[in-house]
């Protein structure tokens, strides 16, 4: 399912649970797919699928609006790798948190249970809408995120849980920058889990198992 009216060209999944099941719409627990340079909305959805916690849960998958090269989309400009476009990264920040704010309302799922999933590019936006609009996110699944920037006022993250996993051996991401993003998390108050997977800048079959009972544990509907 999906709308072209709210600004991002976007999969909506509902949740499989009946609405039998699900009596009360603060019971849905919504990931938010955020796919990495060059992917699209339907990359990550046999992720999301795959990290679902209960029938309760929806899927909200848009695809970054930036293409670099004219070919590959991503959330956010970069002037090279690892290098932002910080002005263009804030403008992008606010488009995407309005669009998820937008397709709750349209989708009619509470903004209180949404996770972000996120994956190197995506990981980065989603810690950016964490820094810029603290509100929007109840919690994150950081695979491969750098430091996207630095916020002037350090935000209340005091609500938010956060699960980060990085690669042992990563040639884009550096234990240090990973260590960073923990530090800067961690001063704002958010709970954060470190998770190191043996692995590069790849996504490994273990982080997700880990990440899948992270959020099993952490994040329990109402
Ligand atoms: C980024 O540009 O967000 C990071 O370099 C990760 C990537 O997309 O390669």
């Amino acid at each position: 399912m999906s709308r072209p009216d709210l600004g991002f060209i976007h999969r909506f999944v509902p949740p499989s649970a009946t609405r039998k099941e699900v009596k009360d719409k603060r019971q849905i627990i919504t990931l938010l797919l955020l796919h990495g340079t060059g992917g699209n909305e339907d990359d990550m959805i046999p992720l999301g699928q795959a990290l679902a916690p209960t029938s309760a849960t929806a899927i909200l998958s848009p695809r970054g609006k930036v293409l670099e090269n004219g070919v590959a989309p991503r959330f956010f400009k970069r002037l090279e790798e690892g290098v932002f476009d910080m002005q263009d990264l804030k403008f992008r920040t606010h488009e995407l948190a309005d669009f998820v704010e937008a397709a709750s309302k349209a989708y009619g799922f509470d903004l209180k249970h949404i996770v972000a999933v996120g994956y190197s590019n995506g990981a980065n936006i989603a810690t950016s809408i964490m820094l810029l609009r603290p509100k929007t996110l109840s919690a994150a699944i950081l695979f491969r995120p750098m430091v996207p920037l630095v916020p002037d006022m350090t935000p209340d993250l005091s609500d938010v849980n956060v699960f980060i996993s990085a690669g042992l051996h990563d040639r884009i991401v550096a234990r240090k920058e990973t260590e960073q993003l923990v530090n800067l998390l961690s001063k704002a108050g958010a709970k954060v889990v470190l998770h190191w997977h043996e692995g590069g800048h790849e996504l490994g079959r273990e982080e997700i198992v880990a990440a899948k009972d992270w959020l099993a544990t952490n994040i329990t509907p109402q």
